[in-house]
């Protein structure tokens, strides 16, 4: 359970009462503990991608940025939920993990509406056109780069649209003021940086290890 602040049997029958993932995003978590251990973690929970696969359909997104790919988990959820003729771009610095989310992607049959971009996501984003302007991103890349992440979104962002960031509770250290481990404090200063920004409206949701979900007014 990724919600680690909340006690294990509320996870649980959150879980329990969410629509599960399918085979095909069962086996990509499968696979993912198998071939990249510890980095498992990385990936989003089922009820954190079914929320994202609902925000895309709701949000009628058909231009949407992926900054953290990984082995393909959440880009597959926002490509599903992604308006007929969408296009998605994924932004990453691994060959080796997003191979596996490009044999998902094909098998999920996503993968002509994906282009994945391997390099430093603060290089790349800067050459991503602004035109059409983005309608939803997720940004879950490494933490202390989100700022960088969420101002050249923000940037290529059409009005109305909408960021996701991932972590933004980071386990619910950044509610404890004792906590000041490095993580904590790179995400308190986002976290910060986005409730003083006058240009959105925002809520931090405590699903899995919290998502914000920012849009742009
Ligand atoms: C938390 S994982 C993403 C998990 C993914 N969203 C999922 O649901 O499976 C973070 C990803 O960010 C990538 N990353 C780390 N630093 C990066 C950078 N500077 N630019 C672009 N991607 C980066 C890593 O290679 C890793 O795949």
């Amino acid at each position: 359970m990724k919600a680690t602040y909340l006690d294990s049997a509320v996870g649980q029958y959150v879980l329990a009462h969410t629509t599960p993932p399918d085979d095909l995003l069962e086996r990509l978590a499968v696979e993912t503990r198998a071939i990249t251990g510890g980095h498992a973690g990385m990936q989003i929970s089922p009820e954190q991608g079914r929320f994202m696969t609902m925000i895309a359909q709701m949000s009628g997104a058909a231009n949407i940025v992926e900054v953290g790919t990984f082995t393909g988990y959440s880009s597959i959820c926002l490509a599903r939920g992604m308006a007929p003729g969408g296009r998605m771009t994924c932004f990453d610095v691994s060959e080796e993990w997003t191979s596996i989310a490009r044999r998902y992607w094909a098998e999920a049959g996503v993968a002509d509406r994906i282009e994945l971009v391997l390099g430093p996501a603060a290089e790349t984003l800067t050459r991503f056109p602004a035109d059409p302007p983005i309608d939803l991103a997720f940004i879950d890349a490494d933490k202390p780069g989100y700022p960088v992440y969420y101002e050249l979104v923000m940037a290529r962002l059409a009005p109305g649209g909408v960021i996701l960031v991932d972590n933004t509770l980071r386990d619910g250290n950044v509610a404890d003021p004792t906590n000041d481990a490095a993580s904590t404090v790179v995400m308190r200063a986002f976290n910060d940086l986005v409730r003083g920004d006058a240009r959105v409206t925002s809520v931090l949701l405590p699903i899995a290890d919290g998502l914000t979900l920012i849009r742009k007014n």
